[in-house]
């Protein structure tokens, strides 16, 4: 098989690296990031697809902050640019699996979210990401779009990386305890990824499916177990409400996504978020 993927240099795009090396060398892949093939070149998206069998997006605009401010670049990363992907995986037949998010989902409801559940993103991000999964829609490629929340990973940035950091530096931190989700190890996504790919087209799963790891905490329960495995004691952790933040996007307060479609149709067990915090955290050094 050709695989092309996008945005490779992104936290699950280097997790895709990995899934490739130690699980799929017997295929062909083409890593890509913005340097080699930026995603918004409807052309070179084209060129790129030519002769692929599957095309994974990992490339995103996933800054949620600064969207409210580069509302037009994050709709060309976000939304145009899932439109030059699944018009072209539509023109090769191509397969496109895209990642979407939570912040697709206004936060207001109190079990989880099913793939569903009424749409009703409360930023320029979540409404970016939505209508890159609608372009999908309309392009009628073979598709398979998996929402997730709350990546993290040994690269790039997110919350553990922030925690670990700012717990050896300061002896005291406020964290918000009123948004709660799913802590997602981005190995884990990309080792579904890979499951996904090595299906037969003929069963191949295909639509909108979500994915986290299991459990549901908020960011403070989250702090206060990085905290417990990097043995950060010394550093005090407080609760707070996400008013006392000053931000310009609201974020959801609830983001859990019910994720029984993809247990139930590819059969997986989905590590809890915590078994796969203590791995990866007692393994490695994050850099
Ligand atoms: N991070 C989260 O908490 C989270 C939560 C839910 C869903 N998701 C979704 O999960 C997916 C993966 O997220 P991630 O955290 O791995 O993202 P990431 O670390 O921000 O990686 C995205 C990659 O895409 C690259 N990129 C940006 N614009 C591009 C373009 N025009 N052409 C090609 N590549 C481009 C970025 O390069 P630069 O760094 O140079 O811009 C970066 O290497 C995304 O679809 C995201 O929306 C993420």
């Amino acid at each position: 098989m050709n695989i092309l993927v996008t945005g490779s240099a992104g936290q699950l795009g280097l997790e895709m690296r990995r899934v490739a090396a130690e699980q799929m060398p017997q295929h062909h892949w083409r890593f890509t990031d913005v340097a080699e093939l930026d995603i918004t070149d409807a052309a070179a998206v084209r060129r790129a697809a030519d002769g692929v069998d599957a095309i994974v997006n990992c490339a995103a605009y996933t800054n949620v902050d600064q969207a409210e401010v580069d509302t037009e670049l994050a709709r060309r990363i976000n939304s145009d640019a899932v439109r030059n992907l699944a018009l072209a995986a539509a023109e090769t037949g191509a397969l496109l699996i895209h990642v979407s998010t939570d912040y697709v989902f206004g936060g207001t409801a109190n079990t989880p979210y099913t793939e569903d559940s009424p749409t009703c993103p409360l930023g320029v991000y979540g409404a970016t990401k939505l209508a890159g999964e609608q372009a999908i829609a309309a392009a009628g490629c073979r598709a398979l779009i998996l929402r997730t929340a709350w990546l993290w990973s040994v690269h790039g940035n997110n919350f553990v990386k922030t925690m670990q950091r700012l717990m050896s530096e300061r002896d005291s931190l406020r964290v918000v305890i009123d948004q709660v989700g799913s802590p997602t190890f981005a190995g884990d996504l990309a080792d579904v990824i890979g499951r996904v790919l090595a299906l037969d087209p003929a069963e191949q799963a295909l639509g909108i499916y979500h994915y986290t790891n299991e459990g549901v905490c908020s960011w403070y329960d989250f702090a206060m177990a990085i905290r417990e495995l990097i043995g950060a004691t010394r550093c005090d952790l407080q609760p707070c409400r996400s008013s006392e933040y000053p931000s310009r996007v609201t974020r959801p307060a609830y983001s859990v996504l019910d994720k029984s479609r993809i247990r139930r149709e590819l059969g997986i067990r989905i590590p809890h978020w915590r078994s796969s915090l203590q791995r990866i955290l007692t393994q490695n050094t994050l850099p």
